[in-house]
This record gives structure tokens, C-alpha cells and sequence, in this order.
């Protein structure tokens, strides 16, 4: 029997144990009690007399031999660098990048809005979208007859009681204000339903932010600040506002509010329609009509009220030309905020 044929083959056998459990077989095979060379020693004494002294050296050289193979192995594969490596791990490979999220650019200005009207000391309040006929219009003074309530400007759910899905953000003024006592000052970001039919700058969803305040002595001019303040921080410094005369049920008097043109800065271009003036939202000072309807005296508070579409603020600033982007979930689009 040539024990070096039988060291070289081990020695090939324990370069190929990758892993400490191939290792362990191997020990098994070859130290084991019942392994190769417990059979060799068991072997001599049926050896012919002059033949025992030798092989029994080389049996013994042989083991001591694996005794110091083993060791080496057994510490390269185990935890170490030296152990990864013999296991073949390539650990200079790169990870897999996960891909990472973000913040929808609807959510990102509703943050941001949201962010300036609480630095200011308002509370940011939510509202649920199915809602009662009665807070969405009746509580706000929008009387039977306006087209507003109309089956084909308003989703209808169910006839009795009427509810149907919010078509703005002002219902949660009369639940705010049937819940608490002024002083108040509350915005309320949401999404809010209308059968529009759907083109570059129409959706049958889409989102507002409306805003609230009342008090003692609340003046327009308190208004014209808080929206000033609120402009400048979204838009810049340099944005000039005016309030143009409206109409709206709930507010009185009332205006819409349009900064000067962010393109053009008021020289007239294609997106301010050459008038050099955007629309972006619509106020009031708060109607006598909507305090009595939630109980509270309109000859002591005053107030006032706003709303704006969040869709074409976030239009206007990231230059936006068509609103189903943002709810196409294409990421090419989404990618870029
Ligand atoms: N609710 C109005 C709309 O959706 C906006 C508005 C809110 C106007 C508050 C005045 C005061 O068009």
C-alpha cells in the first residue's frame, strides 16, 4: 500500500472541502474510528514480521500528518475572510442596489403648503370624501337651486340621507366649526371628486387645500397677508398677487387670487394665456350665513377662508402641461421629484 498515493489523494480531497460539513466528512473518513487509517493500524499485525516496524512508521507519519492538515483547514473555513474566500463567496461583488421610492410630487407640495400654513400657527385637519349634502353645500350656503348640486357636477351615492363624494375641501369647514370654538385656524388637504370630463387639465379627481380662520376682529386685509406670505413662499420673493371680485355662496366678500405669471413674470406668455396673471386660488372673508349654521354669532367672529387646487399649483411651479401625469404612475415621470 503506498501511503504517499493515499496523502496526495486526501490532500486533494481536503483542497475540495469547501465547506466546513464536507470537512467534517472527510475527518470521519480518514481519523474516524472506523476510518482509513484506524484500518491501516488495525492491519499490522497481520503484516509479516519484518514489514511491521516500517509500515507502522508510515502509518503514524501519515496521521500526524492529517492532525496538522485538518487543523489548518478546519481554521482557513471557519469564519474568517481566508474562509469565505475558500468557500468560494466573491465578496468584491457589488450588492444588488434596491430601488428606492419617493414622495409622490402631489404629497411633496401638500407637505410643503402645509408646512408654511403650520409655521404661521395653523393645525393641519382632515375630512372624510364621502360626505352629506349638507355640510358639502347646505351648511355652506349654496343654495337648492346652484348648479353645483347638480347630478352632473357632483358624484350622488345615495339618496337618503344624500350622500355623496366632496366636491372641494370646504365641507370640513362646518365640521371644524361645529366641533370647536374660535378662535380656529385650520388647513385641510384632501382629495375631492367631480364628473369632469378628463383632458390635459381635468380629472374626475384631484386634490385641494383649504384654509380657514376665525376669530374676533378678522379683517380682509388678514387675509390678503396670510395668502402674500403664503405666495411668496412658494413661488418666490419676487411674486406679485391680486385679488380679482368672485362669487362664492360661502364667502362674502369673495375674489379670486392670481399671482403674476412665474414663466413670463407678467409680460404675457402661452401659459398665462398672455395676460401675464395665473389663477391660483379662491377666498372670501366667511359668509354671516355659514357661522349661523354651526352655531356661531356672526355679529362677534369674522373669518376667513380659502382654497386652492393642488394639481395646478404643482402644475405651475414644476411646469407641468398635462395633469394625468401625475396619475399614470409612469416612473420616467415620477422619477423626476
Ligand atoms: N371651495 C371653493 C372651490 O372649490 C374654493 C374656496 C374655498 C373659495 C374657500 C372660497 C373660500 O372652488
Amino acid at each position: 500500500m503506498d501511503i504517499k498515493l493515499i496523502q496526495a489523494q486526501i490532500e486533494t480531497d481536503l483542497a475540495n472541502a469547501i465547506s466546513p460539513q464536507l470537512l467534517e466528512e472527510l475527518r470521519v473518513k480518514y481519523l474516524g474510528r472506523k476510518g482509513l487509517i484506524a484500518e491501516l493500524t488495525a492491519s499490522i499485525p497481520t503484516l509479516a514480521a519484518q514489514e511491521r516496524g516500517a509500515f507502522g512508521r508510515e502509518v503514524n507519519g501519515l496521521k500526524s500528518k492529517l492532525l496538522t492538515l485538518f487543523a489548518e483547514k478546519e481554521k482557513n473555513l471557519t469564519g474568517s475572510i481566508q474562509g469565505e474566500i475558500n468557500n468560494n463567496i466573491d465578496i468584491g461583488m457589488p450588492g444588488i442596489a434596491p430601488t428606492l421610492g419617493s414622495v409622490h410630487p402631489i404629497t411633496q407640495i401638500i407637505d410643503e403648503i402645509c408646512g408654511i400654513f403650520t409655521r404661521m400657527g395653523f393645525c393641519v385637519v382632515e375630512g372624510p370624501e364621502v360626505e352629506t349634502e349638507n355640510n358639502n353645500f347646505t351648511g355652506l350656503n349654496i343654495p337648492l337651486e346652484h348648479p353645483s348640486r347638480d347630478a352632473f357636477d357632483t358624484f350622488y351615492l345615495k339618496d337618503y340621507p344624500k350622500l355623496l363624494l366632496r366636491s372641494h375641501t370646504s365641507p370640513v369647514q362646518v365640521r371644524a366649526m361645529k366641533a370647536h370654538k374660535p378662535p380656529l385656524a385650520i388647513v385641510v388637504p384632501g382629495r375631492v371628486y367631480r364628473p369632469d370630463a378628463v383632458d390635459a387639465s381635468h380629472l374626475f379627481m384631484f386634490h385641494q387645500i383649504e384654509g380657514f380662520l376665525v376669530d374676533e376682529n378678522i379683517r380682509f386685509s388678514d387675509l390678503k397677508g396670510t395668502l402674500s406670505l403664503f405666495a411668496k413662499s412658494v413661488f418666490g420673493r419676487d411674486i406679485k398677487m391680486r385679488f380679482r371680485p368672485h362669487f362664492f355662496p360661502f364667502t362674502e366678500p369673495s375674489a379670486e387670487v392670481d399671482i403674476s405669471c412665474i414663466i413670463c413674470k407678467g409680460k404675457g406668455c402661452s401659459v398665462c394665456g398672455r395676460k401675464g396673471w395665473l389663477e391660483i386660488l379662491g377666498a372670501g372673508m366667511i359668509h354671516p350665513n355659514v357661522f349661523k349654521h354651526v352655531g356661531y354669532d356672526p355679529e362677534k367672529y369674522t373669518g376667513f377662508a380659502f382654497g386652492m387646487g393642488i394639481e395646478r399649483i404643482a402644475m405651475l411651479k414644476y411646469g407641468i402641461n398635462d395633469i394625468r401625469l401625475f396619475f399614470e404612475n409612469d416612473l420616467r415621470f415620477l422619477n423626476q421629484f
